[in-house]
């Protein structure tokens, strides 16, 4: 793994934002893996500063998204499709047939799923993906003890993952138990992976991630299978590395 530690969020978010901006420099019609969360805002602002410069243009990239809630319309703020439209897709020049979220809503999530990761296969690889880790080691929302083998799948949220999201609801109550989130399977699939992560309270995670057994109890730890992996992190994730 490629580590790259910066001194602070501002630095991290800079530095992921070059990976993503360079792939879709180099590559007209990349295919992108993105997350969400409050840990990439900061990587699409500058994204987007940079295309409002002229500098890059999004029109034959294609994106996947990692996850996304169930039962959450992409209307209410907290869906994943909402964070997206209002953090990136709806400042750059990308052609909206090619943006692709799970649908929460859709009738039958199982079959959702399925047609998820074939539209995903069928487009190549991502050329990249990027993933924040939850403090539990979840990347996407591949909880600790899931299956190394999976691809999009219908998955039930860890109770310190729904505390941990609360805090953009209203109440506990609110925040969906359920989620469709790319599987492991599929995020080994991207030919590259950047990892991004700042804050105390990811350090031993990240620390579990690059140091640990690979072990479906760390989910994260499933990178150290991958051949090109990079993770940026601050000062503060850093501070329990070995
Ligand atoms: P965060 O979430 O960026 O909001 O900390 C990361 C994650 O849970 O994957």
């Amino acid at each position: 793994m490629n580590i790259i530690i910066k001194n602070n969020y501002e630095e991290v978010s800079q530095v992921a934002a070059d990976f993503l901006l360079n792939t879709v420099k180099d590559k007209k019609n990349a295919v992108l893996g993105l997350p969400t969360g409050s840990t990439p805002i900061g990587m699409y602002e500058k994204v987007v500063e940079e295309h409002k410069k002229g500098n890059v243009s999004f029109k034959d990239i294609k994106t996947f998204n990692l996850d996304e809630y169930v039962n959450l319309d992409r209307d209410n703020i907290n869906s994943y499709y909402y964070f997206m439209n209002s953090n990136l897709f709806s400042h750059i020049d990308i052609d909206k047939n090619n943006i692709h979220i799970p649908n929460g809503m859709a009738d039958d999530v199982e079959k959702e799923c399925m047609e998820y990761e074939e539209k995903l296969q069928s487009s190549g690889s991502m050329d990249i993906l990027f993933l924040g880790i939850g403090i539990n080691g979840h990347i996407g929302f591949n909880e600790p003890g899931e299956s190394f083998q999976t691809t999009t799948h219908v998955t039930h949220l860890e109770h310190n993952t729904i505390e941990a999201n609360a805090r953009f609801f209203d109440k506990l109550e609110d925040v969906p138990t359920t989620a469709l989130t790319m599987g492991m399977k599929t995020i080994l699939s991207a030919k590259k992976i950047v990892l991004i992560a700042t804050g105390e309270n990811k350090a031993n995670a990240v620390n579990e991630m690059v140091n640990g057994k690979v072990t479906p109890k760390m989910p994260a730890s499933v990178l150290q299978l991958h051949n090109d992996v990079t993770i940026i992190i601050d000062n503060l994730a850093a501070s329990k590395l070995n």
